[in-house]
């Protein structure tokens, strides 16, 4: 026999080390502030004084002001350009661009926390570096205190303080001072040494691209020096593959039924010919061919490329799983992890309410389930009692999600380890995950795991068997009362089903106990156990393109967790059946027996219907 290539060591399918791509040396940094310190007028002033805007652009905008009678302002400037965007031409609304023989600079101006959170977390590229504005007169602020403390939770470590508007201090040496010791100070309390401090006017052009004669005591760096100094991070090519998927499309070519799997890469590389996993499903196969968007095709991408691929086998997957490579460090998949979060939500984040997490693109409902401590970010006092997190509050908290999600760390991948909490279509928040927890379904899915790792797909996929049976596979659960007659309503149903064309099998609990679990007891301790295993069975049934009923006496929220584990949470419907709820079970729909014996089929298949299981007939 041959083993599968997955079997062999690591080491007999080693290749060539290939390069990364020519990496267009290029640095993304966000410059961030308290309000008016003077952001866009740095920005401005950069962009101006190397030289960087469009033929005429400076004079334009100073003419413009002039017309209006309106005091010029670089800040202006960067208006101008977004409008120029608006039109389609360089540059778009939360960055520009500007180029030195080193390299070149992306700029994300935050001129408030959610363009900051938002550039940070969702924006192409995260930032690598900061430049921390703070105005000379006004001092140090709330959001200079606070955009530092930001920075260091979402791992920007290189950081320039640039102390603006110095013409309005005189330029004097005792002012910069005074704010070099106290920001220095506040940052020092979380650890964060910035690289420098750098006295400016951004409205003189003083020591942003040339030194200034005003400031002769200053011995440092000009802004444009302090960029040049940042170090580019060590590019994520080397680390574990990451690729939260985007979409899986069709080709559209006739009769092609290949499906092309796309997102960006967000760490590492792939090749044709690599086995990748995709959680939290993990399932997996290997890429066939990498396919380029608008690009010849090629034979490896890298991180921060977007890329589409299609697979070797037909495999279900979708929107939200993280993909993952064979040998390599996997993400974790729970539905618990421990996060720092910055609250920025009109009303305070509570506990109990829901709100939606989304973190590479995936996005699951979740609740707070423990607040261990709240720190405010402008003077870093804490509390461990308070129960809801007010505006602009940073707090470590657990979160419990209403389905297992993949993710890493931040500290393993920041890109998959950051995420934004929408709270009523708003970015309300966001921050990184600390810590994976496990919930009580780990040890299911972890067996579930390995199965999909270890399945064997056949040659008909699942979308064929759909078109074929003009279904979609699900379980129906149908449990209740002990005395109720689930057995005759699956029964019943099932005929209906069947008569009415459908591809339908019932399977009531005792077909699996005396059999598949013959080697264990029936006490309670095993009743998991059990649940497991007929969610196993039921899998199987799935994959072959059935709709399965399945019964089993008085199940609770548990139990039922137990099957959707194993079978997948969207392809299982809970119903009770019993004129009284004597477990803790959410169930998708309730029957009392005389409702079951009046019209219990008709409303199952009502059931069936509204989740897409079965269509209804011409
Ligand atoms: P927001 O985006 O609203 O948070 O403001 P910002 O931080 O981008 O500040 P902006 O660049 O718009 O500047 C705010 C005001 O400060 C403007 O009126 C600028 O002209 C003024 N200003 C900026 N830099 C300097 C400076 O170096 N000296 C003086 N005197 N004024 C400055
Ligand atoms: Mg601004």
């Amino acid at each position: 026999m041959i083993p599968s290539t997955h079997m062999l060591p690591r080491a007999d399918r080693v290749r060539a080390p290939a390069a990364a791509p020519a990496a267009p040396a290029r640095m993304h940094i966000v410059v961030t502030g308290h309000v008016d310190h003077g952001k866009s007028t740095v920005i401005g002033r950069l962009l101006a004084d190397t030289g960087s805007l469009p033929e005429g652009k400076l004079e334009a905008v100073r003419l413009a002001c002039e017309r209006n009678a309106k005091p010029f302002e670089y800040a202006f400037l960067l208006d101008a350009l977004k409008d120029e965007q608006a039109q389609g031409i360089t540059i778009d609304a939360a960055r520009v661009f500007f180029k030195t023989p080193r390299r070149q600079y992306v700029i994300l101006d935050a001129p408030g926390h959610i363009e900051f959170l938002k550039n940070m977390i969702t924006g192409a590229s995260s930032a690598e570096a900061a430049l921390l504005v703070i105005d000379a007169q006004e001092g140090v602020q709330e959001n200079s205190r606070r955009h530092g403390f930001m920075l260091s939770m979402l791992g920007v470590s290189q950081i320039a303080v640039v102390v603006n508007k110095m013409d309005l201090v005189e330029y004097r040496q005792e002012a910069f001072e005074r704010i070099v010791a106290e920001q220095g100070e506040f940052l020092a309390r979380f650890g964060v040494t910035p690289q420098c401090f750098v006295p400016v006017s951004g409205l003189m052009g003083e020591n942003i691209v040339a030194s200034s004669r005003s400031l002769a005591w200053y011995r440092g760096p000009t802004v444009l020096e302090a960029l040049e100094t940042f170090e580019n991070r060590a590019p994520l090519t080397s680390a574990a593959f990451r690729m939260p998927v985007q979409g899986v499309y069709k080709f559209t070519e006739h009769h092609d039924t290949r499906r092309i799997v796309a997102g960006t890469v967000e760490s590492g590389r792939i090749s044709a010919g690599d086995e990748v996993i995709f959680y939290p499903s993990g399932k997996k196969s290997r890429v066939e061919r990498l396919e380029g968007f608008n690009q010849p095709s090629r034979t490896e991408a890298f991180a921060a490329e977007a890329v589409g691929f299609t697979l070797t086998d037909q495999i279900y997957i979708g929107r939200g799983e993280i993909a993952a490579m064979t040998g390599q460090r996997k993400p974790h998949v729970s539905t618990r992890m421990k996060v720092s979060l910055f609250w920025l939500g009109r009303t305070a984040l509570a506990m109990r309410k829901q709100y939606l997490l989304k973190l590479g693109t995936g996005r699951v409902p979740f609740t707070v389930e423990q607040i261990h401590r709240i720190v405010d970010a402008s003077d870093l006092s804490t509390s461990e009692t308070r129960t809801t997190v007010e505006r602009h509050e940073v707090a470590e908290c657990t979160l419990a999600l209403s389905r297992p999600l993949a993710f890493d760390t931040a500290d393993e991948c920041p890109p998959t380890g950051r995420f934004v909490i929408v709270d009523n279509f708003e970015i309300s928040g966001g921050g990184i995950v600390r810590q994976a927890l496990p919930d009580n379904q780990t040890w299911v899915r972890e067996k579930v795991l390995n199965r999909n790792y270890k399945w064997e797909p056949g040659s008909v996929s699942a979308e064929r068997r759909m078109e074929r049976y003009s279904q979609k596979p699900v379980l129906l659960v149908i449990t209740g009362d002990t005395d109720a007659d689930r057995k005759g309503l699956a029964r019943d149903l099932e005929a209906r089903l069947f008569d009415e064309g459908r591809h339908v099998y019932f399977l009531g609990i005792g077909n699996v106990l005396y059999g598949v679990d013959a080697d264990i007891e029936r006490t309670g301790v095993n009743r998991p156990e059990h649940l497991r295993r007929l969610g196993e069975v039921a899998n199987i049934l799935l994959d072959a393109g059935l709709i399965v009923i399945a019964t089993a006496a008085a199940l609770t929220q548990e139990d039922v967790e137990v099957i959707r584990t194993s079978v997948g949470s969207d392809r299982v419907m809970a119903v009770w059946l019993g004129d009284r709820m004597t477990t803790d079970l959410t169930s998708d729909l309730a029957l009392t027996q005389l409702e079951a014996d009046a019209e219990g089929a008709n409303r199952l298949k009502d059931l069936l219907h509204d989740c897409g299981a079965i269509f209804k007939p011409w």
